[in-house]
């Protein structure tokens, strides 16, 4: 897009052209009255410097004129300059009372500055708009998943308080269950909302990753070898890591749930390594992989796969963006690409010596 030149210069410009205007008029036009004059009406000009009547409306008319000219130029330009500023004004209160979809008209012809403030106004209240939404959403989303188990919860209990259902050991452990996965949403929450607000503090310490990480393969490597799949770790021996590991752990616990919940059965490759100052955690399947479209997106709060399919899995969709947070207050990045063999391949790394808090 062309930048529309600077108001200061806009300013300069007009004026300038204002004061050449008048100048000509006046200069060029005294040379043409007084040609005519003399040419006409000689005796009109006045021989002394008193002026002669002719001169006198002669004079008159020029200063009418120029003030015209300096009239034309001053509204032309307010109105360049106070069209663009009023609109955002408008739209200011708008915004201020709540409707977050009022815009500022953008005028071809607002300048420089102006024109930049009417962009920038309207950036703002975009933002505001989104980000207003973004809430909305996340309200529902958060409604819709404690709907669940509360439900389930409120109904055993009712049926067990009017002895619908007899106490035993399963219903209790499926209550119990139900509160469980509750915690777990609530823990997510809190870990995405004090990494939103920057508050996600770290209980760093200098561990052996592979060692803390391994604890982690072990008690996943029942449940993942009765759903057929194949473990395979390749972690390396003796890295010494700067990290927090209850977190990493977290992450790590997160990515396996995954696997177990979304992945077909096949080679699950677990990786633990070190390289251009990054470590880097990754974790791999053999499908049925995550559209590249929605790769990118995968690791914001609630968004789903394939939404039937995550859904009957159980998971409340928020497992990925907890590993991205959690990358993030490493200093680093949670991606997802897609592997060779059709699988995807999910990758924490961070850099070894951040300095950061
Ligand atoms: N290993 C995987 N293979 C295929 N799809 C996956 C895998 N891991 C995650 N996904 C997709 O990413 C979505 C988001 O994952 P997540 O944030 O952990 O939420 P949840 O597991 O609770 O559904 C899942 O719903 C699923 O569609
Ligand atoms: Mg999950």
């Amino acid at each position: 897009m062309k930048r529309a030149p600077g108001l200061r210069r806009q300013i300069i410009q007009s004026l300038a052209v204002m004061a050449l205007g008048i100048i000509l008029m006046s200069v060029c036009g005294s040379y043409v009255f007084y040609a005519i004059a003399i040419a006409y009406l000689p005796e009109s000009i006045s021989d002394t410097w008193i002026p002669s009547r002719v001169e006198m409306i002669w004079i008159g008319c020029t200063i009418v004129a120029a003030l015209g000219m300096a009239v034309f130029f001053a509204i032309r330009l307010s109105r360049r300059l106070l069209t663009p500023l009023n609109s955002v004004a408008y739209s200011l209160r708008e915004v201020a009372q709540g409707r977050l979809t009022a815009r500022a008209r953008m005028d071809e012809r607002a300048m420089g500055e102006t024109a930049q403030l009417v962009r920038d106004f309207n950036a703002m209240a975009e933002r505001l708009q989104s980000m207003t939404r973004e809430r909305e959403f996340w309200n529902a989303a958060i409604a819709h998943e404690l709907r669940t188990p509360v439900t389930i919860l409120r109904g055993r209990l009712q049926g067990l308080s009017e002895g619908v259902f007899t106490p035993s050991s399963e219903l209790f452990e499926g209550l119990l269950g139900q509160v469980e996965g509750l915690n777990r949403l609530i823990e997510d929450l809190r870990v995405l909302s004090l990494n939103d607000s920057g508050h996600l503090e770290l209980q760093r310490a200098e561990v052996d990753l592979a060692q803390e990480l391994g604890s982690v393969l072990q008690a996943f490597a029942a449940p993942l070898a009765e759903k057929g799949f194949h473990l395979r770790s390749e972690f390396e021996a003796n890295l010494r890591v700067k990290c927090d590991p209850v977190r990493l752990r977290q992450a790590l616990m997160a990515l396996l749930e995954n696997a177990l919940r979304h992945a077909d059965p096949g080679t699950l490759q677990v990786r633990l390594e070190q390289a251009d100052g990054d470590c880097r955690l990754i974790v791999e399947d053999d499908g049925p992989g995550i559209d590249s479209a929605l790769a990118a997106d995968i690791f914001e709060a609630f968004r789903r796969g394939d939404p039937s399919r995550s859904r009957k899995s159980g998971g409340s969709g928020l497992g990925l963006a907890v590993v991205r947070a959690i990358a993030e207050a490493h200093g680093g990045q949670a991606i997802c690409r897609p592997t060779g063999r059709g699988g995807s391949a999910f990758v924490i790394a961070w850099p070894l010596g951040a300095a950061v808090t």
